[in-house]
């Protein structure tokens, strides 16, 4: 008897504690790990009765609101007013404020104050606002993320988090080529690297076996090489306007989309499409096996530039960043000779097209343009000679931040020629001491790419990025002086109940405690 009741206690006792929301605002998991975490005495409650205000006339605060509004609305049930704030805060409200004031927060940054009376975010930028709401919504229980109606209380311990980031570029890249992704899943993907307050997502839209953006100068690049995939299905392609949605809802997250067209390998889409891109006028036929390296534009014939001149004229057009990559990778079967005044030639036009190059870490064999940009995935030397020509890097090292490595032997999706990737060697590296050469002076950021060879769908591309991703946002944003392994674990295990909520399939890696 006693001893059942013992039990019982313990079991009753387990599940409190569980139940109970944390009531101190350090003991919140965060991820990305913020700069710095100062609790108070008290606690913040959200109502029905709180609003959103913001600071001054503007749409884009209007239109950060609203975002916050609508991520707080299924789970609560409350529709939270956005006005402009005039006066005193009531209980319960979230004032978003643009001040210029705190420099050390830069353009990405944001400080929370967070008091039983209300939620104070200010930021210098829009983005900093953004990157805020973010850390607002994993304070709140993890519960608030689902897409249906939840019992609250929805409440913050009180307290100040100051935060902001160590690399301006923090990246996703997606592999659309070798299998295609609709629209809607890119729109997903961004929605959960954004919440992990990633910036960047680079769109790899072309490749052997597929072409996936409409060029109205060049049709057949859609209609013939964008009709397959990997494994012979039917592929598919973005119209510029399908294209445009994406860079409009990414820009609304504060997402740069960056657009790569791999050249000059990696086109044999490209090459059975036209003909006349290839050296012997003979279009090669469409191929949907997962061998790389065979491919090449022909580098001596006038029309190929012609064509990289509209692609990426139309791309351009298409395209707010700054940025077009050009590939570059693995073109083995062009000459070296042939290839160096390639990538040289392509910068050109890339320039007269008002863009900046970024490239594979192969275009540092050329002579880069002063803006170009390197991103290592394979050779340490290429990279180390795109430093000595003064380019920036993008760090991208396969055997630490390939998302389509599998996690160990066991792992069906996935490849593993750059290794196993586990969660725990996905993290713990420094994109500023992982190459002898290459220090923080010389970093953009980082990104971590999805090749699509083995990745058909959703359900296969959240397994293979989470809980990596988190991982990588964290490296981006946190100072390595803040991360270590051990405290990040317990954080991402903390997660667990979020990737449900946001119903992500992710892989559940024994070394972490969900
Ligand atoms: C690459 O993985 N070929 C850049």
């Amino acid at each position: 008897m006693f001893r059942s009741f013992l039990m019982f206690s313990f079991i009753a006792l387990q599940i409190t504690v569980i139940a109970l929301p944390p009531t101190e605002l350090s003991g919140s998991g965060i991820i990305p790990k913020p700069v710095s975490i100062i609790a108070a005495d008290g606690i913040f409650a959200l109502t029905e009765k709180s609003n959103i205000f913001i600071s001054g006339e503007s749409a884009e605060l209007m239109q950060i609101g609203k975002y916050l509004s609508q991520k707080l609305q299924p789970s609560t049930g409350f529709g939270l007013a956005v006005k402009t704030f005039e006066g005193k805060p009531a209980s319960g409200d979230f004032i978003l404020a643009i001040s210029s004031e705190d420099t050390q927060l830069g353009n990405e940054g944001y400080q929370i104050t967070i008091t039983p009376k209300a939620v104070n975010l200010i930021a210098n930028k829009p983005a900093g606002l953004f990157n805020g709401i973010q850390t607002i919504r994993q304070l709140f229980p993890a519960k608030i993320e689902m897409s249906t109606l939840q019992q609250g209380p929805w409440e913050i311990p009180a307290g100040i988090i100051r935060d902001y980031p160590e690399y301006p570029f923090r990246g996703v890249m997606l592999d659309v080529a070798r299998h295609f992704f609709q629209v809607d899943d890119v729109k997903r993907y961004i929605d959960l690297m954004a919440s992990y307050k990633m910036n960047v997502m680079h769109l790899h839209l072309s490749d052997d076996q597929g072409w996936r953006i409409e060029i109205k100068k060049w049709p057949k690049l859609t209609s013939i090489g964008g009709s397959t995939q990997v494994g012979g299905g039917k592929g598919g392609f973005y119209s510029q306007e399908q294209y445009s949605d994406i860079v409009k809802y990414a820009a609304e997250r504060f997402i740069m989309i960056i657009p790569e067209i791999d050249m000059p390998g990696h086109t044999n889409a490209a090459l059975a499409s036209y003909p006349e891109l290839n050296c012997n006028d003979k279009a090669t036929e469409l191929y949907t096996g997962t061998k790389v390296g065979f491919s090449s534009l022909c580098t001596s014939k006038e029309i190929t530039y012609q064509f990289i001149t509209d692609v990426f004229g139309e791309l351009a057009a298409l395209t707010p960043g700054p940025y077009l990559h050009i590939g570059g990778d693995e073109s083995h079967v062009t000459k070296l000779e042939d290839y160096i005044p390639f990538v040289n030639k392509v910068q050109t036009i890339v320039a007269s097209v008002g863009k900046q190059v970024i490239g594979w870490d192969e275009i540092a064999l050329s002579t880069l343009k002063p803006n170009s940009f390197v991103q290592f995935w394979a050779k340490a030397d290429n990279a180390i000679k795109g430093v000595k020509q003064g380019a920036k890097v993008i760090m991208s090292p396969a055997a630490n931040a390939y998302l389509d490595m599998k996690y160990n032997s066991t792992t069906n999706l996935g490849l593993n020629w750059a290794g196993y990737i586990e969660v725990d060697k996905g993290y713990s590296w420094d994109p500023a001491t992982l190459v002898p050469g290459i220090g923080k002076e010389n970093i953009l950021g980082i990104e971590a790419p999805l090749w699509s060879e083995t990745i058909t769908n959703m359900e296969e591309l959240e397994y293979m990025v989470f809980p990596r991703l988190p991982g990588y946002a964290e490296i981006g944003w946190s100072s390595p002086a803040v991360r270590n392994w051990q405290d990040y674990k317990t954080r991402l295990g903390k997660q667990n109940e979020r990737f449900k909520a946001l119903q992500i399939d992710y892989y559940p890696s024994k070394l972490v405690q969900w």
